[in-house]
């Protein structure tokens, strides 16, 4: 984990300067309305860093909570968004049972530990809460999953595209995608409640968008 709070606070400074490139805002409609979220709502935004998605929250008459791990990104949520924000982890959510009407998570859940996060979920949701997650896919090729380091996929990547191969798009079919993690996700959340995934290639920004297809993974608790 320190790991990773290293690598955010490092990026905590310019990634407000990115994030419109990364998402879009078709992107955090699409989470909105798969997570039926609605007036009066209490909503946690999980590892909601600087706060991109609480922000389109604020203003629907929800209640905005937010979590993270790293404390660089949330001092930037807190700044900027009214709403609760805590630093804490997936894997052990510093709120009470049945505390959220939704549970939104944009691009995160990999860094998870998936089974203890799906439990906290699990926990947290109130009966017939909502949970939404994102998670960027691959579609091709497979040597990407060899190569841990992200800028060496980020190179092979922009090689096979200037090489004239694009990206397979018409791998519309969540099965063809390539993209183990947000299978992981899937069966992760699968243990406690029905999940559904779809598939989308039009839902990033324009510094995303031509390398990477977005999984949307959401479910209901019974
Ligand atoms: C790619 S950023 C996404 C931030 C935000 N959801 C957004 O849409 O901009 C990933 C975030 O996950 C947080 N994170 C990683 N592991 C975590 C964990 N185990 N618990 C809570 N937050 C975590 C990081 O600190 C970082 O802010």
């Amino acid at each position: 984990m320190n790991n990773i709070i290293q690598f955010y606070t490092k990026i905590s400074k310019t990634y407000d300067l990115m994030n419109h490139m990364v998402y879009s805002e078709r992107l955090s409609r699409k989470i909105i309305e798969l997570a039926e979220i609605k007036e009066h709502n209490t909503v946690l935004d999980l590892a909601c860093g600087t706060g991109w998605l609480s922000s389109r929250l604020e203003g629907q008459n929800v209640k905005v909570h937010g979590v993270d791990l790293t404390p660089s990104m949330l001092a930037k949520a807190k700044r900027q968004i009214n709403g609760d924000f805590l630093i804490g982890v997936a894997e052990a959510l510093p709120y009470r049972s049945e505390s959220f009407d939704a549970i939104v998570c944009n691009m995160a859940f990999s860094h998870f530990n998936y089974h203890a996060t799906a439990g906290e979920i699990y926990r947290t949701l109130k009966p017939s809460g909502r949970f939404v997650a994102t998670d960027s896919v691959d579609p091709n090729p497979g040597i990407y999953d060899a190569l841990a380091y992200y800028p060496a996929r980020f190179v092979v990547k922009l090689l096979w595209v200037l090489a004239g191969r694009p990206i397979d798009r018409s791998a519309r079919d969540e099965t063809k995608a390539f993209d183990p993690k947000s299978d992981r996700i899937r069966t992760a959340l699968g243990e406690y409640m029905e999940t559904n995934v779809e598939l989308r290639y039009d839902l990033l920004g324009p510094a995303s968008r031509w390398k990477s297809g977005c999984k949307i993974i959401y479910g209901i608790k019974q």
